[in-house]
């Protein structure tokens, strides 16, 4: 259908998404394709309003279930407004964040588990998934650190070391998708983006 790819980046708090992002995007636009950048929970003005509901520190009473049900509200309209359209044009789509996240942080960190965001990906999404996933990966303690030095926490960032346990492991547990590339992020910056560099370098190549 789509002459596009679906390129996702996934990590707990502090693995560096934001630079490692600007880098992908750089390498594809020079395989001279048209790149568009999204995020989530958010990427559309629906999901924005619903991503403002899940940071929002007064909601300590949201359930878990509500939680995982706006997440998929939030990408039920992303994906048909945004993604799926832009694909079917030609452009590559890059996602901070998608449903791996939903796996992690609602599967894994609020305990779920995997069956409901299983059943929910498949009715949000049908057959719908990324081509290639970037998970960063560093251990929960240098993850947090880099984290709260940057902005005000959120209220996923104001959870415990316990809680981003269960994200990290979730996330690994997902690791034999074969549109999955674990990637170690406690190196030096160099080091990471020369491993980034020869995922998307291989990724573009077979595409
Ligand atoms: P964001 O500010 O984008 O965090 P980060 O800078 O760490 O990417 O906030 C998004 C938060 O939403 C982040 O803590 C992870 C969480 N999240 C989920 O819990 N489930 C999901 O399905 C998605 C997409 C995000």
């Amino acid at each position: 259908m789509s002459g596009g790819k679906f390129i996702t980046i996934e990590g707990v708090e502090g693995v560096g998404k934001s630079t490692n992002i600007a880098l992908v995007e750089s390498l594809i636009r020079n395989h001279g394709h048209e790149v568009l950048l999204t995020r989530e929970p958010g990427g559309t003005a629906t999901g924005e309003r619903i991503r403002d509901i899940l940071l929002d520190k007064e909601e300590q009473r949201m359930t878990a279930m509500t939680e995982l049900l706006l997440m998929f509200a939030a990408r039920a309209q992303h994906v048909e407004e945004i993604i799926k359209p832009a694909l079917a044009k030609g452009f590559w789509v890059i996602s901070d964040r998608f449903t791996d996240s939903s796996f992690a942080y609602q599967g894994g960190g609020r305990e779920l588990g995997a069956g409901p965001v299983e059943q929910l990906e498949n009715l949000v999404l049908s057959e719908f998934r990324p081509d290639l996933t970037l998970v960063l990966d560093v251990d929960v303690m240098t993850g947090l650190e880099r984290a709260t030095a940057e902005t005000e926490a959120d209220r996923f960032e104001m959870e415990h070391r316990d809680f981003f346990e269960r994200v990290r492991a979730a996330f690994l547990a997902r690791a034999s998708l074969s549109r999955y590339r674990v990637i170690d992020a406690a190196g030096s910056i160099e080091m990471v983006q020369a491993e980034i560099g020869k995922v998307i370098e291989a990724f573009c190549r077979d595409s």
